[in-house]
């Protein structure tokens, strides 16, 4: 395949940055598209040019990390797969690609399509975890009764990666289907329950502080989530909010 890729190039945090037009040639349909941008970034380092930077690490649909807007959407044009997922066989021959990086105030550009998503970590450590008694009483695991049906809507919320395409996608840029999904993986489980009130108002309090958008119920980041993360654990949250509210 010959492609023509528009891409977003920014030297740095402060510089401004535009789109920049590139041939790529032989790309095959069954590269992924993290592997089309080796074969351009090889391209530029042998003529001379800077490479395109941009985020990647497990490139198996596990780490979050590869976020790209591939012609206006989050992770491109297939469903349920990351950017490192999406393979070129989704594209032609002759296609034009444009490709940005995930467009935020809470997630600013750093170089190129690497933007910072420290503002996810800041959420996580507001309350996105529970504390475990790890000096040698740990409750056996299995002592603790847990319906099929939580454990299972549980595991689904689990699930989220923490890319942030549910923000880029939404037109608030809301992150409230990541914070619902890292709430509602507690709230449905005995082991959540302790910390569960300074969890939700914590988490809230550090989304709201962070600048993300709120939710009008519109879902687009439902559609674009790579992990199928149901809005749900948004309505979760909610109510998760008002319950902590009312103690
Ligand atoms: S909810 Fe989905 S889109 Fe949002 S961060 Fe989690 S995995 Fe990514
Ligand atoms: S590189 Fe890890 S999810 Fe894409």
């Amino acid at each position: 395949m010959q492609l023509t890729l528009k891409i977003w190039r920014q030297k740095d945090a402060s510089a401004k940055g535009q789109m920049v037009e590139y041939k790529v040639t032989e790309i095959s349909e069954h590269m992924s598209f993290l592997e089309m941008m080796d074969v351009l970034n090889e391209q530029l380092v042998n003529s001379g040019d800077e490479p395109v930077a941009f985020d990647h690490d497990c490139r198996e649909g596990i780490c979050g990390m590869c976020s790209m807007y591939i012609n206006g959407e989050a992770h491109g044009p297939d469903r349920g797969v990351t950017t490192c997922q999406l393979h070129m066989r989704m594209f032609k021959d002759g296609d034009t690609i444009t490709i940005e990086p995930f467009r935020a105030a809470a997630f600013p550009v750093i170089k190129d399509l690497v933007v910072d998503r420290m503002s996810f970590e800041r959420i996580q450590q507001a309350g996105g975890y529970i504390s475990v008694n790890t000096s040698g009483n740990t409750q056996d695991a299995n002592a603790l009764p847990i319906s099929k049906h939580a454990a299972d809507e549980a595991m689904d919320a689990a699930t989220c990666i923490g890319c942030g395409a549910c923000v880029a996608t939404c037109k608030n840029s809301s992150a409230m289907l990541f914070v619902g999904a890292k709430v509602s993986q507690y709230a449905l489980l005995p082991q959540g329950q302790v910390e569960a009130t300074d969890r939700v108002q914590n988490m809230v309090a550090q989304m709201d502080l962070e600048g993300f958008g709120n939710c009008t119920n519109t879902g687009a980041c439902e559609i674009e989530c790579p992990k199928g993360i149901s809005l749900e654990n948004i309505a979760r949250m909610n109510r998760e909010l008002m319950k902590a509210s009312l103690k």
